[in-house]
């Protein structure tokens, strides 16, 4: 097995006297894709704000290739659930956007950017602003920005969650593409309990708050992935009967 990536150990978090995580503990292993399901309000977002250091845990650690995860030293990048390519650049200085904070390179900017729009077919949008794109291509701008820094643990809120069905598998598979490119770690949150499935490599379920790991499932079935095969639609009815708290 490879190194992990992320080791949450015995995690809590409580805002007052609400008790939204409760002492969760898993690992993530370098470049992993995993899904996060469970009901909404469960801590899922909370989950990632804890990750990265927007709010501290109550208990437990979380560590980050072995050191307490700092935003400032590992390179995270995030795609949260509201449209946000920056309505003032365009395509072309979205992508560049993440690399000049990080003062990567003109030269590794240049080559970066050229695979990322040839890859995600951005190419001939090059010039223009979000405002004058379809959806689906801003979609692809935000994706673009998140993986143009080649970070090594990317966080999506579910990103998708808005979309209709046949958008979602198309950026579904933009998103895996550019995670076999890359290498990435992928936490990926989503109350879609087919879109996990379709995705992920693992899936962990989360009870109703307060949230513990109510299972870890290995998906081991072969991509692309065929949502309407009998083992596809077997596993989402495991998922979906797991979820359930009601
Ligand atoms: N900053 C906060 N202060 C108080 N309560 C919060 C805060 N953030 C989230 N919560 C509560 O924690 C619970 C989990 O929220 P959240 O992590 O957003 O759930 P999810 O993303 O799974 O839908 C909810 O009951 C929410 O109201
Ligand atoms: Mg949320």
């Amino acid at each position: 097995m490879g190194q992990d990536k992320i080791q949450v150990i015995n995690l809590t978090k409580k805002f007052g006297d609400l008790l939204v995580l409760n002492n969760i503990s898993f690992n993530v292993k370098k470049g992993e894709f995993i899904c996060v399901v469970g009901p909404t309000g469960c801590g899922k977002t909370t989950f990632l704000n804890l990750l990265t250091r927007l709010i501290p845990p109550t208990a437990g650690e979380l560590l980050i290739d072995g050191e307490p995860a700092d935003p400032r030293k590992h390179n995270i990048s995030f795609a949260f659930q509201e449209p946000s390519a920056m309505p003032w650049l365009n395509v072309r200085q979205n992508l560049e956007y993440g690399m000049k904070i990080r003062k990567i390179p003109k030269a590794e900017q240049e080559i970066r950017i050229q695979r990322i729009m040839t890859l995600l077919g951005l190419s001939e949008f090059e010039k223009n602003y979000p405002h004058e794109l379809s959806v689906s291509a801003e979609q692809r701008v935000i994706i673009g920005r998140a993986f143009s820094t080649y970070p090594d643990l990317l966080l999506m809120d579910e990103p998708y969650g808005q979309m209709d069905i046949k958008m979602r598998f198309y950026l579904e598979d933009q998103v895996l593409k550019l995670w076999k490119e890359f290498g990435s770690t992928v936490i990926f949150i989503t109350h879609n309990v087919e879109e996990a499935v379709y995705l992920a490599e693992r899936i962990l379920v989360l009870t109703n708050k307060p949230a513990t790991i109510k299972e870890d499932v290995r998906i081991e079935l072969p991509r692309p992935r065929d949502v309407t095969s009998p083992e596809f639609i077997q596993i989402r009815k495991h998922i979906t009967d797991a979820i359930k708290w009601w």
